[in-house]
């Protein structure tokens, strides 16, 4: 089934070209990856299917709905969330807290019933925690819940930020460069992580620059040159496609 379709997607920054009519699937269920080198549009794609820019020509589809132009929260609304490159931990608040509060701003609580602490806030409070539990739990951090976001191992600072992506329960989840700065051991952690999420019936659409990971998770790759998308396939047929070696990949792939 299809899930999300770009179509036409187009973004220029004054004369520069972003990004030039690229269209793009993402089927339920599936892990695809999409590369390319530095400059080529990835951030940007992301930022358009997520709200957090505009495309100056092109179409959004998620679920049958064209959600071009809407803005990130109620896209998130509508089940896809994305990570950021870089994790933005709160200071001062546990694990679990930092997680269940992700899990509250997505109940769309209240200011009245949060204000005077309500029976319909406390009961959302004690689901945002058990969902936080679970949450956590799922993405083996369980042991983890006590502690400040700041003292955990790097890998896991990193899982936390997927675990809050979790909170908005998605149906698709993009993931910006999810193992950048890690160890190897950690890398492989988020690998399982990945593929643990996708079995949980949640789509991934990552953008990654480790071709170990990109090789190693997604069912299809699609990859992006100078804003234009130049391939699009199974992870050996890219690593065989001639313009993505020259483009991209070089003397490490061949
Ligand atoms: N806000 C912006 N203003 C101007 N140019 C931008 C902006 N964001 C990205 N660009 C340019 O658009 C192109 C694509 O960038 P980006 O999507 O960040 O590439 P990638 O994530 O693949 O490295 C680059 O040439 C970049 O300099
Ligand atoms: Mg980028």
């Amino acid at each position: 089934m299809r899930l999300l379709e770009a179509k036409g997607l187009t973004k220029y920054f004054g004369g520069l070209a972003a990004l030039v009519d690229v269209d793009l699937r993402v089927d339920a269920g599936e892990i695809l990856a999409l590369i390319g080198p530095n400059g080529a549009g990835k951030t940007t794609t992301f930022n358009l299917l997520t709200g957090f820019d505009h495309p100056t020509k092109g179409k959004v589809i998620f679920k049958g709905r064209d959600i071009t132009g809407l803005k990130p929260h109620k896209i998130a609304g509508y089940g896809l969330s994305r990570t950021w490159q870089q994790t933005i931990l709160f200071n001062g608040i546990t694990t679990l807290d930092s997680v269940a509060l992700a899990c509250r701003l997505h109940q769309k609580p209240r200011f009245f019933d949060c204000l005077f602490k309500t029976p319909k806030s406390r009961q959302d409070d004690s689901a945002a925690v058990e969902q936080a539990e679970e949450i956590l739990e799922f993405l083996g951090m369980g042991s983890y819940k006590d502690e400040l976001p700041f003292n955990l191992p790097y890998g896991f600072q990193r899982i936390l930020g997927v675990a809050m992506t979790m909170a908005t329960r998605p149906e698709l989840m993009l993931l910006d460069e999810a193992v950048t700065g890690m160890n190897p051991v950690e890398t492989v952690m988020m690998m399982d992580t990945i593929r643990k999420i996708r079995d949980r019936g949640i789509t991934i659409l990552l953008v990654e620059h480790n071709m170990k990971v990109v090789m190693g998770i997604s069912g299809r790759i699609c990859v992006l040159d100078f804003g234009r998308k130049i391939a699009e396939g199974k992870p050996a047929e890219i690593s065989k496609n001639k313009d993505v070696i020259e483009a991209y990949l070089g003397a490490d792939m061949k």
